[in-house]
């Protein structure tokens, strides 16, 4: 009976299956019900509005397929290395379906403000804004509540039904991709080694770059003293930029205020990773980091974009959901930036001749060794 069962089990596994079955295109070409055959007069470009609409969630969809393996895989204490190159591919196709995203707006701009009244009206007040795995996507990511837009002085949640809302408040308290990594970049181990302190070796490069290019300006034939003035100036503002990497205190408190967000020591370590970023080890943590800010840019671009077609589409009228339309999405494209920090590494790095040479054990143990003695 047994074998009879296991013969049975394996017969279905390798029974064929037609297309069609398989990929459930019945089901799915059933799903487009223009409303506006259902209640009036059928506005043609209806279906392409719903068409755009169920494939923007489908693609919803396979990022937060991603999304929650790449967190599965980055919660354990230590991140198993083996896995860094799989999370770095499954950020990469997440990226990579942003990109789709912002090019399918082209699309959706086929449709006309004028067609667009033929039925409007039916999917009030239906909105984007009510879309439940948006939310997941950014607070996933790491958008917090606090960081929001708010919704008529009230939180983004209230379009959700309870159940919604227990899990979107599940993903903010879960810790999010932007705390995850941070803790990751947190234990990051290279940056201290028996004779090398990175931030003291970093400290003195950047006296030494500023002092450096002090000198030029202040020593310059060519440069005449209003010029000299305004360098020194500029000089003294990119000086600023430092602060807060070069004191820790300084950082907290820029953190308290809510200028920037990644910890001290997380920053320090993303900035070690993107300075030293040609050492073999450090290759696949500076390629992760990268796709982060790929991320992060590409869903402002989507978000950008989203803005002006809205603006096309029903110029300054408020939203289905309620919203004041152009001005709030165009709004959130700035404030819901999630990993800015990552980019604001750059305001730190200084050349590549100015860098501290590494110590030439720490060298070994940043390359590829494995055969060299
Ligand atoms: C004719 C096309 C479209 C128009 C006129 C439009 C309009 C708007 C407006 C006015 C809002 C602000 C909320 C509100 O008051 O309703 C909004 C939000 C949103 N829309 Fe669209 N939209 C269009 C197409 C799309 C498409 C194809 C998607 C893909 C899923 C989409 C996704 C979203 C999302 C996710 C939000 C929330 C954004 C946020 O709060 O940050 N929209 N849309």
């Amino acid at each position: 009976m047994q074998l009879y069962l296991a013969f049975m089990s394996k017969q279905e596994k390798y029974a064929t299956i037609h297309y069609h079955k398989y990929l459930e295109i019945d089901q799915l070409l059933s799903l487009q019900k223009n409303r506006s055959a259902a209640l009036g007069e059928n506005a043609h470009d209806e279906t392409l509005f719903i068409i755009m609409h169920q494939v923007y969630e489908l693609w919803f969809k396979q990022i937060m397929t991603e999304l929650d393996s790449v967190t599965v895989l980055f919660r354990e204490e230590r991140v198993n290395a083996d896995n860094m190159n799989t999370v770095l591919l499954r950020l990469k196709r997440i990226s990579t379906i942003i990109s789709l995203m912002v090019e399918q707006i082209h699309v959706m701009e086929t449709l006309t403000p004028l067609d667009f009244l033929d039925f409007r009206d039916y999917l009030f007040p239906a909105s984007g804004f009510q879309s439940m795995q948006f939310r997941m996507i950014e607070s996933t990511l790491g958008l917090r509540e606090e960081d929001r837009m708010t919704y008529h002085g009230k939180s983004y949640k209230i379009v959700f039904t309870e159940e919604q809302q227990a899990r979107l408040d599940a993903i903010e308290q879960g810790g999010s991709l932007f705390e995850l990594v941070e803790k990751w970049l947190e234990r990051t181990p290279f940056l201290q080694f028996e004779g090398f302190d990175f931030l003291s070796s970093y400290k003195s490069a950047v006296d030494r770059m500023l002092a450096k290019e002090q000198g030029n300006i202040t020593g310059s034939e060519y440069l005449s003293d209003k010029m000299k003035a305004l360098r020194l100036k500029m000089l003294g503002d990119s000086n600023s930029y430092f602060k807060h990497v070069l004191s820790r205190e300084e950082h907290e408190r820029m953190m308290a205020n809510g200028e920037c967000r990644l910890s001290y020591r997380a920053t320090i370590a993303a900035l070690l990773i993107n300075l030293y970023r040609d050492k073999p080890i450090l290759n696949i943590p500076f390629n992760l980091l990268t796709e982060l800010m790929n991320i992060d840019e590409l869903l402002t671009t989507w978000r950008y974009r989203h803005a002006q077609m809205v603006m096309r589409m029903i110029g300054n009228k408020i939203g289905t959901g309620g919203s004041s339309g152009h001005d709030y999405l165009a709004a959130t494209a700035e404030k819901h930036k999630i990993f800015k920090d990552l980019h604001n590494i750059s305001s730190l790095l200084i050349p590549r001749s100015e860098l501290p040479a590494l110590p030439a054990a720490v060298e070994r143990e940043l390359g590829f060794w494995y055969g060299r003695s």
